[in-house]
């Protein structure tokens, strides 16, 4: 995976009603990945995007997915979303007690592994399986609902990260920024490290600003 800075719009914020055009805007200006919130009302509060809808989506679109499960015992879900080789999957490490058989499960589907950290996570719990995975999401707010804050320690946990990964090795390792991505949180989070920005919100999906305008304005943020 290489490093360079790309956005993930996260489509539980989307509007369904224009999905094609919605579509066919990203893949103009190249965004990275298509970011899937699947949450159980269990590991967090909320329900979001399921395996139907992933099935359609793969088939209007081959911009890759980014797919964040929120949910308990991940690796008995991941093939449920049929994961392509150059999608990447994101576990909570806080969710299993066997982080390691999903983060195998992932890559036994093919896809790229990443495990994902809450806030009140140290990035460190990755450890065990630093040498099996090819990202760490950070979560920049609390997992389960789109519209939040950033957290004020997010740009220091990320920097953190990134020395912490670099000093043992891990410089392939890429960091995914998720919540509140706005362009000017992005700035910072793309200084502090982050390479893949989760765009809701705050990021594409933006009030009273129109979709590739909101893309263009998160591109030149990070400098992609
Ligand atoms: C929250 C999700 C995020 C969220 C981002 O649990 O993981 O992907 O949808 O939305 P905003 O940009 O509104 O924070
Ligand atoms: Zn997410």
């Amino acid at each position: 995976m290489i490093n360079r800075a790309v956005i993930s719009p996260s489509l539980m914020c989307a509007d369904i009603a224009d999905i094609k055009e919605m579509l066919a805007i990203f893949a103009e200006t190249g965004v990275g990945y298509l970011h899937i919130d699947v949450m159980d009302g269990v590991f967090v509060p909320n329900y979001a995007l399921g395996t139907d809808y992933v099935k359609k989506l793969r088939r209007l679109t081959d911009i890759p997915l980014d797919i964040h499960m929120m949910v308990v015992q991940p690796e008995q879900k991941i093939a449920w979303f049929d994961p392509q080789p150059s999608d990447i999957v994101s576990v909570h490490c806080e969710s299993t007690h066997d982080i390691r058989a999903a983060v195998e499960n992932i890559r036994a589907a093919g896809a790229h592994p990443s495990v994902a950290v809450s806030p009140a996570t140290h990035y460190q719990a990755v450890e065990c399986v630093l040498d099996e995975i090819e990202a760490v999401l950070v979560m920049t707010v609390t997992p389960g609902h789109a519209g939040q804050t950033m957290l004020k320690s997010s740009p220091a946990k990320i920097s953190g990260l990134r020395r912490w990964l670099d000093a043992a090795g891990y410089a392939r390792v890429r960091i995914i920024a998720d919540g509140n991505i706005s362009p000017t949180n992005a700035a910072i989070l793309r200084d502090a490290g982050a390479n893949i920005f989760v765009a809701g919100s705050s990021g594409v999906f933006v009030e009273g600003c129109g979709l590739k305008e909101a893309v263009i304005k998160l591109t030149e943020a990070i400098g992609a």
